[in-house]
């Protein structure tokens, strides 16, 4: 009885060292299939509006949207280890006080290789405010997408898939009434 015992043990302690292995071996061959691609974004137009935030801090608040076309093929980042893509585009800029800003405006979640060669003309899908609460003095800002790996074993790896060439200024409030 005690050998069976013993030699299950031992053979289940194999069966898994073998499998932490291969898992390994997985994780690590495509963190060395490192694929780069490179698309292009254009922001089209960007409007700002005066919000009316008074029933929640005493002071108007500015909102942008941002209407911005992107094609990427990211197509090479699917491999065997591959789960899904996380892409998110982001409005970068620093504002006068010298704050650094990264406010992500939009993303979306790409299951299947056959999807990832993207051409989308969107809008920003979150609300996009400036803490100081105006557009006004703050410079122009740069758009990215940039993109999460998510794979069935390993860690998640980022990227910068596509950037504005030149930063876009955010025009002046206009206002409705
Ligand atoms: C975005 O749309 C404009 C106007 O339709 C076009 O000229 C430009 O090439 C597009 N850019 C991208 C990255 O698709």
């Amino acid at each position: 009885m005690h050998s069976i015992y013993a030699r299950i043990n031992n053979i289940s302690a194999l069966l898994s060292t073998s499998l932490m292995c291969l898992l390994g071996a997985i994780a690590v061959s495509s963190y060395f299939f490192t694929a780069d691609p490179k698309g292009l974004l254009d922001v089209s137009s960007i409007q700002v509006f005066p919000g009316n935030a008074r029933r929640y801090v005493n002071k108007n608040q500015d909102f942008a949207f941002v209407n911005f076309n992107v094609s990427a093929d990211l197509t090479p980042l699917f491999n065997w280890n591959t789960k899904q893509l996380f892409l998110y585009l982001s409005a970068e800029y620093t504002n006068p006080q010298g704050i650094r800003n990264d406010v992500v405006i939009w993303d979306k979640i790409v299951r299947r290789k056959e999807d990832a060669n993207i051409d989308i003309a969107g809008r920003n899908k979150y609300v996009f405010r400036e803490p100081s609460s105006s557009f006004k003095n703050i410079p122009p800002a740069h758009y990215t997408l940039k993109y999460n790996v998510m794979p069935y074993v390993g860690v998640l790896t980022y990227g910068e898939a596509a950037r504005t060439k030149e930063p876009v200024a955010f025009p002046e409030s206009r206002d409705l009434s």
